[in-house]
């Protein structure tokens, strides 16, 4: 079921600790990934991909496909879908969710672990999607370039690439570095409430790379009864520097958004969404 995917030979014999690290991302987060981000209300990319995927028909390619918040919908259209992440924890989590679908939609599933900065696959797809800002864990033009080779590789003739970064509001990126904020809280079970914290601890302009950490907080009414938090870095992108950065990779914008319900990409964006092809 879950296949190690090919690499790049460029990157053959790099560093075994980057890579060791790299597996590691998500370990604590992928345990309460599916139940935060069910509660999150603006969260609404779903109808978006979800037509992307039938209208291309498939196979589609789902890079950075984590728990398959968008990969079992769009399997459960009867839409055949690769899924590549590098995180195992988030793939284990994505496997016991396919382990309780009806063998038709399992089969139209094939996870692979791979880093979008280098997997191969042998199919090329008529759609590739990298939903919910996973290019926003490239954090060097090099690895941000890699990304979109990866997925411009494995698009078909006229295939559309299509992902979604979030539109950077620069007055929010300095902002509140070092405070605690509550971002979701969700209901664990009958008697407890977990609350994920949000501490933005330190933000690189230069770089444009941003570092922090959620904090996931479980409550017995007003008493704490367990805590673990995990380390992030998120890169966040200038629209200029995405179109230099599309036309080293030969591709080119098809369409371009500032929401999921389509409205232009101008002052008003929320987010920064592309459908792109090969040029
Ligand atoms: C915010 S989650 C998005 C998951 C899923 N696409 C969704 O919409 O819910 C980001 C995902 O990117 C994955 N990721 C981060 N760096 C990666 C890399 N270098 N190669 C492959 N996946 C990566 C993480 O493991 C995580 O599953």
């Amino acid at each position: 079921m879950m296949q190690r995917a090919t690499k790049t030979s460029r990157n053959r014999g790099g560093s075994g600790s980057e890579k060791e690290v790299a597996l590691e991302s998500y370990n604590v987060t992928a345990k309460y990934y599916d139940a935060a981000y069910a509660t999150k209300q603006d969260l609404v990319d779903l109808p978006f991909y979800l037509d992307l995927a039938k209208a291309s028909g498939g196979p589609v390619l789902e890079i950075a496909c984590g728990t398959g918040r968008v990969l079992l919908p769009i399997a459960r259209e009867n839409i055949d879908i690769d899924g590549v992440d590098n995180s195992l924890p988030m793939l284990r989590v994505l496997k016991s969710h396919i382990d309780n679908e009806p063998a038709e939609i399992r089969r139209r599933i094939t996870l692979h672990e791979g880093d979008m900065r280098d997997f191969r696959l042998r199919e090329k797809f008529p759609l590739v999607i990298i939903p919910f800002r996973p290019l926003q864990h490239m954090y060097t033009l090099q690895d941000q370039l890699r990304a979109l080779a990866t997925a411009a590789f494995h698009l078909q003739k006229n295939g559309i690439l299509a992902f979604d970064l979030f539109y950077p509001k620069m007055e929010l990126i300095s902002a509140g570095v070092g405070q605690e904020i509550v971002d979701l809280e969700w209901q664990a079970n009958s008697n407890s409430v977990v609350r994920r914290y949000f501490r933005k601890d330190s933000v690189d302009k230069i770089n444009q790379v941003f570092s922090f950490t959620f904090i996931f907080r479980t409550y017995k009414g007003d008493k704490l009864v367990h805590q673990e938090s995990e380390p992030f870095k998120l890169s966040y992108y200038s629209y200029p520097q995405l179109k230099a950065l599309f036309r080293l990779a030969r591709l080119e914008p098809v369409a371009e958004y500032g929401s999921f319900a389509k409205t232009p990409l101008d002052n008003t964006a929320e987010q920064m969404i592309f459908l792109l092809k090969k040029s």
